[in-house]
């Protein structure tokens, strides 16, 4: 018997995005989720340009603000290709979270050591 239905989702990395960041190929990212545009770009009633700028990119926060309507969301799932590879994700929060804990707090450690040692030499 064949296994369950199981609904395949290609992954893409950034760097593999980030190539589709013209109008040969315009893929955006919308909440983790990419969408392959080209076909779209002169259909979209906001026009093909704001889609341009944010091609091979997160487009997330744009297409928030513009606040599309229900059927512009509807739209836009015919346009999905796949998701964000998770690995980005997780490559991504740990960047940020080493910038803290790999640099700023042994920085501030060091510079609270060094204060501690001024203080100990002037003492004497
Ligand atoms: C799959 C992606 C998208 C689809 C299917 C889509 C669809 C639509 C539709 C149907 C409208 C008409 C108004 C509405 O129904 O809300 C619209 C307007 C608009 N869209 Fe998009 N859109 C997409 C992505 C984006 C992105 C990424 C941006 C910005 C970078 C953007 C910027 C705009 C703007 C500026 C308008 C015009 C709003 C206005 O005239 O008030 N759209 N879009």
């Amino acid at each position: 018997m064949a296994a369950p239905a199981e609904k395949a989702v290609t992954y893409y990395t950034l760097e593999e995005i980030q190539k589709h960041n013209s109008s040969k190929s315009t893929w955006l990212i919308i909440h983790y989720k990419v969408y392959d545009l080209t076909k779209f770009l002169e259909e979209h009633p906001g026009g093909e340009e704001v889609l341009r700028e944010q091609a091979g990119g997160d487009a997330t926060e744009n297409f928030e603000d513009v606040g599309h309507s229900t059927d512009a969301r509807e739209m836009s799932q015919s346009y999905i290709i796949g998701e964000l590879h998770p690995e980005t994700l997780i490559t991504t929060l740990n960047s940020n979270s080493s910038w803290w804990t790999n640099w700023l707090i042994p920085a501030i450690s060091a510079l609270v050591v060094a204060m501690m040692y001024r203080m100990y030499i002037a003492e004497d």
